[in-house]
């Protein structure tokens, strides 16, 4: 078969990465990073306003201790100093409630007394139809009273449980909102008064779709901490504190969320209890991929709606969403391939795929039924068969090797 004759049969996504893949940032200056670790420390892991960093040897200690509870937090690798990948981290919009529980006096999660709770929508956002916001938000309360046995009434006057707003700037709770990105959105654990409520910060471009930031992903996740579930530092949870977005026709609670909010109300009464997606780990030895390929001196292993990307030169693996690079591409990709010479890659997705590798001879057609995932680095040939690979060597037409398919993680 031709390549050409192949690739028409195949090419149902193409993508280049030119301009898609991210280049590492350059270092900014570093007063204006200092400024950015302690504001975000102070914001979300409770580092005293007033310690002077650069004065007091003490305080010095207790920024690098709360930068490393941070660093832990995001799975980074604990250095205590504001590294880049800490950096990167600190700068990605996110929701204004702290990691960790700073004005909790309860241990354990706070929960509402009863399970018929009220809501109303204070006003609306500008940057959407009305019936657009109603429908985002009754779509979000979908998400927790689906799998629990509470339930959400919608009031138009008076005083609900939650309350939905949306507000600019200072808005009298003591955590003013700060124009477009950063914080989008926060929201106050169960309770009287503000408890259970819900502010939006109304200079984001809130959309129904992936531009800007998608309103029901937002709202259902502000929702949780309305419900009393902190964040979660699962990276694919819907209760991690960064924005991530997922086409909302396309979500389903992951399984992370459901445990939490099920601790504390209970599974809903349905017969058949929804069970969610979990997060690929990399050094979950069962872990099996969809698609592999090189890119860029990268290596990305394609799982789901994710991508775990292992530089050489870093020993810690990456797990992103697919769709932080390429919006507009489904989940499940099912072949890669990297075109280095035109610096692209190729993502395949539909039918017919397995027997048709292009890069290998007719004789290996029937092999690769066998396989999940195939790709080629270094002049061999990797095929994925679950949790185990094959090296090929194309020249002796030999097994070379056999290990497992994370192998290529220091797990
Ligand atoms: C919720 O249920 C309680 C107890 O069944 C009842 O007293 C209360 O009126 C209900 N509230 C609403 C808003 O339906
Ligand atoms: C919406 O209501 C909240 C709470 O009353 C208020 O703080 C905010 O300014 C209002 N938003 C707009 C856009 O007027
Ligand atoms: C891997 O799968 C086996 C068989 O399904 C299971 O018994 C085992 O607990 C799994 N291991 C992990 C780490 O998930
Ligand atoms: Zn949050
Ligand atoms: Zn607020």
């Amino acid at each position: 078969m031709t390549r050409m004759k192949v690739l028409s049969l195949l090419l149902l996504l193409y993508v280049a990465v030119s301009s898609a893949f991210p280049v590492a940032p350059e270092e900014d200056d570093e007063g204006k990073n200092i400024n950015l670790v302690e504001t975000y420390l102070q914001n979300f892991y409770n580092l005293q306003k007033d310690h002077r960093p650069h004065l007091r040897q003490g305080g010095k200690n207790h920024l690098a201790e709360k930068l490393k509870e941070m660093q832990e937090f995001f799975g980074l690798q604990v250095t205590g100093k504001p590294d880049r990948d800490t950096l990167e981290m600190m700068n990605k919009p996110r929701c204004g409630v702290p990691d960790v529980e700073q004005y909790v006096f309860t241990a354990g999660n706070p929960k509402w007394k009863k399970t018929n709770l009220t809501y109303r929508i204070v006003n609306y956002t500008r940057k959407m139809r009305q019936t657009d916001v109603d429908e985002a938000i009754q779509k979000a309360l979908n998400v927790w009273s689906s799998v629990t046995p509470l339930t959400f009434q919608k009031i138009e006057d008076k005083i609900a449980d939650i309350m939905i707003s949306f507000a600019y700037r200072d808005h009298n709770d003591n955590s003013p909102f700060d124009g477009p990105d950063g914080l989008l959105a926060h929201a106050f654990q169960p309770g009287e008064g503000l408890g259970g409520d819900v502010h939006m910060d109304e200079e984001e471009t809130w959309t129904k779709d992936g531009r800007g930031y998608n309103l029901f992903i937002v709202v259902a996740h502000e929702l949780g901490h309305s419900l009393g579930l902190s964040h979660s530092n699962d990276p694919g949870a819907l209760m991690y504190p960064n924005y991530a977005y997922t086409d909302p026709k396309e979500f389903r609670l992951p399984q992370d969320d459901i445990d939490g909010i099920q601790a504390i109300y209970g599974p809903s009464n349905d017969a058949v209890q929804p069970t969610g997606p979990t997060t690929p780990q990399a050094c979950d030895p069962n872990l099996t991929f969809d698609a592999i390929t090189t890119l860029r001196g990268e290596m990305i292993f394609f799982k789901g709606r994710y991508m775990l990307r292992k530089h050489p030169e870093r020993s810690e693996t990456e797990l992103n969403f697919i769709s932080l690079f390429w919006p507009n591409l489904p989940s499940g990709i099912q072949a890669a391939y990297e075109n280095i010479e035109r610096d692209e890659v190729l993502l395949f997705k539909g039918n017919g795929i397995r027997n048709s590798l292009f890069f290998l001879t007719s004789s290996f057609h029937n092999l690769c039924k066998l396989f999940d995932a195939v790709f080629q680095k270094d002049g061999y040939v990797y095929f994925f068969h679950k949790t185990t690979q094959f090296q090929f060597d194309p020249r002796t037409k030999r097994i070379v090797n056999q290990m497992k398919s994370i192998s290529w993680f220091n797990c």
